[in-house]
């Protein structure tokens, strides 16, 4: 343990048993178990990661927490989104392949067997992240909420939309004991594009490498 974060495991053994589950033995922590002070408190941006892959229920875990439906009757989802354009698709690349987060369901589906991590980022803590999430805006969806818009205000609400996904998973990587960071300036966009055959008018907003902090 570091010295912050034997800090805050000090801080949340004084504020509740509870959090010190969440941070003093973050591997066997969940979404479920941790309070959301704990995670707040655990938020950070982290660019070291170990080699080992992340279990496939603690991405679905994250995932949700991104982009999951939280009220079915409604379709309503985790994070906010202008107009209700509902435009963030999350797609997650690991050494097994590129998948998309089918939001509607939990799940994920294997768009190809291609590794496009090292395409991703010049960055190498971004590139050999065990598993990189790739916001992408649906532009179609996102016109069609937003009609009227000009592109410099769909591109603000495209990355907005984003970035609050992005908060979402911060915080459910700090309840599982995971690390993970927003980038913005790093990303391939082009190269991404290409390899996610996007069509015209979606953008990639942001990655974001998720692995077990080192
Ligand atoms: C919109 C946005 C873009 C970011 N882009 C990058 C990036 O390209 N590379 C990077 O290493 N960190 C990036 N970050 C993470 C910030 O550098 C980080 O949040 C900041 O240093 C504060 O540290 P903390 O998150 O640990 O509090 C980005 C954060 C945001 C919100």
């Amino acid at each position: 343990m570091n010295d912050l974060n034997r800090r805050r495991f000090l801080a949340a053994s004084a504020a509740s048993p509870i959090a010190v589950v969440a941070v003093a033995s973050p591997a066997a922590a969940a979404i479920g178990d941790v309070t959301l002070q704990a995670a707040l408190e655990g938020r950070q941006s982290v660019r070291r990661f170990g080699s080992a892959p992340v279990a496939e229920d603690a991405l679905l875990r994250l995932l949700w927490a991104a982009n999951g439906v939280n009220r079915p009757d409604s379709g309503g989802q985790t994070a906010p989104s202008w107009r209700s354009s509902h435009d963030t698709v999350i797609y997650l690349a690991t050494a097994e392949g590129l998948f998309r987060h089918v939001h509607e369901s939990n799940t994920l589906e294997k768009v190809s067997d291609t590794d496009i991590r090292a395409l991703s980022s010049d960055s190498a803590f971004v590139a050999r992240a065990p598993a990189l999430l790739i916001y992408v805006s649906d532009g179609e969806k996102l016109r069609a909420a937003a009609e009227g818009a000009d592109d410099q205000a769909l591109a603000v609400g495209a990355h907005v939309n984003a970035a609050v996904s992005a908060q979402n998973v911060y915080l459910a990587c700090a309840a599982e004991g995971l690390g993970t960071c927003l980038i913005g300036g790093a990303a391939n966009r082009e190269a991404i594009a290409e390899a996610l055959a996007l069509p015209e008018g979606s953008i990639v907003t942001y990655i974001q490498p998720v692995g077990t902090p080192r």
